[in-house]
């Protein structure tokens, strides 16, 4: 899945941003402190925001994104409004996770680290959320979902699905 990043609408960031860099190209070991800023700034990093950096710090595209790659708190894709975390902790895995996993990403058609196209959701796979009680576990927008079967998924992804209907 591809976003197409807004140049317009992020104007006011833009020029943050470029003065940002301007500021800080010089000082050494700047390109960590110039993606935190854009990551902050925008959500995430595309390929449109990583060539404003290479451009203004003459530092190789490719190497920009290979930094922009390795590290977790980087994000390529912008961040869905409700970001579903499931659980591979040890006592959810071995209570059917990666069912419940498996199940969201067919239900979302996006895969983990995704993003659906309408930014509604996105999803990351977690470490151990300590409550191992109600395994297998899931996060929705900071929401605790437990004990879950792969048959209750999709009545709770619609729940937030149709969060502005009801409004
Ligand atoms: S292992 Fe999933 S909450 Fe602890």
């Amino acid at each position: 899945m591809s976003f197409t990043f807004d140049y317009e609408a992020n104007a006011d960031r833009l020029e943050e941003f470029e003065s940002f860099i301007d500021k800080e190209k010089t000082k050494k070991g700047s390109l960590m402190a110039i993606l935190h800023k854009g990551q902050k700034l925008f959500g995430y990093l595309p390929i449109e925001i990583q060539e404003i950096i290479s451009k203004k710090t003459k530092i190789p595209i490719a190497e920009i994104y290979g930094v922009v790659t390795f590290y977790s708190q980087f994000s390529l894709v912008p961040k869905g409004k409700h970001e579903i975390g499931v659980c591979l902790g040890t006592a959810c895995y071995v209570r059917g996770a990666q069912d419940v996993l498996d199940e969201v990403k067919d239900q979302l058609g996006i895969d983990v680290g995704g993003t659906t196209s309408d930014l509604n959701f996105s999803i990351q796979a977690t470490r151990c959320i300590g409550a191992c009680g109600l395994a297998p576990v899931m996060t929705i927008s900071g929401d605790v979902y437990g004990k879950l079967k792969t048959e209750d998924i999709k009545e709770i992804l619609d729940s937030y699905r149709n969060e502005e209907v009801k409004k």
